[in-house]
């Protein structure tokens, strides 16, 4: 057993105070990453696919079908989301691909526009028995085709009134991450005062964190010291996200950081055998890291070990 819907996997988050970590992938090795990562801590996952995983994988429809089957693999729960959807009509093609979770993101819309493009996502999400993650104030940074200048965060009573009118499932909040890191000279201040007073408005519903990799220096040092040339931004610190499931954060996408650690074991591989034209010695170098990235990311930050639940004879 293991594909379970977006809407079970949140649920159980929300009951288990617990967040699950959220991670796009765009082929086999990155898949496996994540799928062998989470099941050798016994955790809970999210696989997403991006816009430009869309374009990617050339045939999304076929790589979902192939990325179930694989998860069918695994003992633990997987759940397949479609990530930052710019569209409506983007967003229920994706329901029509079989994603049981969808994002929406209307943030760089105005906020009666957002209620209204997100109503019809979550209206059309009701013939697909879909789960529609909406997106209310602005996350800065670059992440995939989604673009932000600056940040917004969420307004508590604006989150409230968002949720009530247009009935989506969970809400992506901004509160102090980034899409790909800012330039900074530390780590981004995390406010806890905002996450707070929406989860007080909010209680018993799922919310979501967008942008929330780390980008620790000594990591992006790694790469660079193998040619790497990655600018040092900087986003939000893993012990800062990690408390945020506590405090009804239930689903946390985090990419840079695992993009990171499979660059490494790429480059670190072509570096140390320079002889080497087999793709499967190196690719095989890039999913080790992004796979152990995985586990430290369940391990320490979302700190789901052993959440894993088996719907086995359900
Ligand atoms: O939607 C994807 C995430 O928000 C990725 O952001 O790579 O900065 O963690 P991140
Ligand atoms: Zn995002």
């Amino acid at each position: 057993m293991s594909v379970v819907t977006m809407k079970k996997m949140l649920s159980s988050a929300l009951k288990g105070k617990y967040l699950v970590p959220a991670f796009n992938v765009f082929n086999t090795e990155t898949l496996i990453a994540v799928l062998e990562g989470a099941s050798e801590l016994h955790s809970p996952v999210i696989v997403q696919l991006s816009m430009g995983g869309r374009q990617y994988v050339r045939n999304p429809i076929k790589f979902l079908a192939y990325m179930k089957s694989m998860a069918m693999d695994y003992d633990i729960p997987v759940a397949f989301n479609h990530d930052h959807c710019p569209t409506p009509s983007a967003a229920i093609e994706a329901m029509k691909m079989g994603f049981s979770g969808v994002m929406f993101d209307g943030s760089p819309l105005s906020f009666n526009e957002n209620i209204k493009e997100t109503e019809r996502v979550v209206k059309a999400a009701g013939d697909y028995d879909v789960a529609v993650e909406a997106e209310l104030g602005r996350i800065p940074g670059f992440e995939d085709l989604v673009f932000s200048g600056h940040a917004e965060y969420t307004d508590p009573e604006a989150a409230l009134k968002f949720v009530l009118e247009t009935n989506c499932t969970s809400l992506a909040i901004s509160a102090g991450t980034s899409h790909g890191g800012v330039m900074a000279e530390d780590y981004l201040p995390f406010s806890f005062e905002v996450l707070k007073s929406i989860h007080e408005k909010l209680p018993s519903f799922p919310l979501v964190l967008h942008g929330a990799a780390s980008l620790p220096p000594d990591l992006i040092d790694r790469v660079n010291k193998l040619g790497g040339t990655v600018p040092y931004m900087r986003n939000c610190a893993e012990s800062d996200i990690a408390k945020c499931g506590e405090l009804g954060i239930c689903k946390a996408n985090m990419d840079v950081d695992n993009f990171l650690c499979f660059t490494e074991g790429v480059r670190r591989n072509l570096l140390e055998h320079s002889d080497l034209y087999d793709p499967r010695k190196y690719l095989e170098d890039g999913e080790k890291g992004f796979k152990q990235e995985v586990m430290h990311k369940i391990a320490n930050v979302s700190h789901t070990v052993s959440k894993a639940w088996s719907e086995k004879g359900k």
